[in-house]
């Protein structure tokens, strides 16, 4: 007789983490892969759905979908995203859970942590980019922000340009500077760790590699402190003055559509008729396949900005899911033993 007991595997943060899946290179390597299908339409892409609850601190929770056709799974990234919750709360901004079902019976086979997965793909697109962008001697990077996305950056970012031995970093507070350094210095014991003391200029100007990461909404960077030859990442929502990319040699986006449907600093820029698709290089996927070039001299300035592409957040969740599943780590569980009706005490069971 056919079974009717349908299950899923439960992974936790710890049990991610428990089985290696804390692991940039890997995450650059799934979201090239993942790049590559989406440019041979081999994946499917909806709009992701949004709900904000609050319009001025933009309180969200927001639903990404996306299919792997060629891994035949279906999976969505549930994603809260609540400014305030660092200050008002001591507890963090972002939280998320993925949902991962395959697309043969359409049952779900995973149900998992998902802030490890969504910070590590934001950071492995910066690096990919990087990888492609950055000049290859590459020795100080500067951050504003000190947060997730900043630390998770930073992390890629050595590994694509192992030349870098400097890291300034800019908070709101010098607490979280602080904290940045004390949670990141162990893992990098090479780096020389610079406290900009929350002025942005001490951490930015000259670097050769900037990242903006922050929950502000305001032209932090100034154009005159990228100088030439600089990549910038930028992470966040508008936290950088207009003339950055309009100085820039290059501007190059995980999704140009995308980003003309949000509030980032390129989108309002479009928005307000500054910028147009003609000065747009490329979206990272035709870098990565090699439609499009990347760096081409040592003083170039070049742009990046990705808004996050589901797909990937996708593919590197079944990538998780996989390493822990080869591991056998995880909770099975199962979300029914058998059908309604065939339970045998269901007449007990049923309220008439
Ligand atoms: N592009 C993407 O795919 C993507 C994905 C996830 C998050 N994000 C965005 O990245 C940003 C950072 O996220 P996070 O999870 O690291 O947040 P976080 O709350 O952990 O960190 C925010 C950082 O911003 C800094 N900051 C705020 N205002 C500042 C100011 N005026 N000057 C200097 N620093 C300031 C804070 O000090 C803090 O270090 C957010 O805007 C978030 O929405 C982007």
């Amino acid at each position: 007789m056919v079974s009717h007991r349908v299950g899923f595997t439960y992974l936790s943060q710890e049990d991610l983490l428990d089985a290696g899946c804390f692991d940039l290179r890997m995450a650059m390597e799934v979201a090239e892969k993942a790049m590559i299908d989406f440019e041979e339409h081999r994946i499917l892409f909806p709009e992701k759905i949004v709900q904000i609850f609050d319009p001025v601190s933009q309180d969200r929770i927001n639903c990404l979908p996306a299919t792997l056709l060629e891994e035949k799974i279906c999976g969505a990234k549930w994603v809260s995203v609540f400014p305030r919750n660092p200050k008002k709360y001591g507890v963090q901004n972002l939280s998320a859970v993925f949902i991962l079902s395959e697309i043969e019976k359409g049952f779900p086979v995973a149900v998992m942590e998902g802030t490890l997965a969504s910070n590590m793909r934001v950071a492995a697109m910066g690096g990919i980019a990087a990888k492609h962008l950055a000049r290859k001697d590459s020795e100080i990077i500067g951050f504003i922000g000190a947060g997730e996305q900043a630390k998770m950056h930073l992390l890629a970012m050595k590994i694509v340009r192992p030349s870098l031995k400097e890291c300034r970093v800019a908070a709101k507070t010098v607490e979280e500077e602080q904290q940045f350094v004390d949670e990141l210095s162990p893992l990098l014991p090479d780096m020389k760790f610079v406290k900009a003391n929350t002025a942005a200029r001490e951490a930015m100007d000259g670097a050769d590699i900037l990242v903006t990461a922050t929950s502000a909404q305001a032209p932090l960077l100034k154009a005159e402190w990228m100088k030439s030859g600089a990549f910038y990442s930028h992470v966040g929502g508008w936290e950088d003055e207009y003339a950055v990319a309009l100085q820039c040699d290059k501007i190059v986006c995980d999704d140009w559509d995308t980003v003309t449907h949000r509030t980032q600093t390129l989108s309002r820029m479009y928005k307000e008729g500054l910028l147009s698709h003609n000065d747009i290089h490329a979206d990272l996927h035709e870098l990565v396949s090699g439609h499009k070039v990347g760096r081409e001299s040592d003083d170039e300035r070049i742009y990046f900005n990705a808004v996050g592409l589901a797909y990937v957040d996708v593919a590197i969740a079944l990538k998780m899911f996989k390493r822990a599943e080869s591991s056998h780590i995880g909770l099975p569980l199962d979300l029914q033993k058998t059908m309604v009706f065939e339970h045998e005490d269901i007449k007990r069971k049923i309220r008439l």
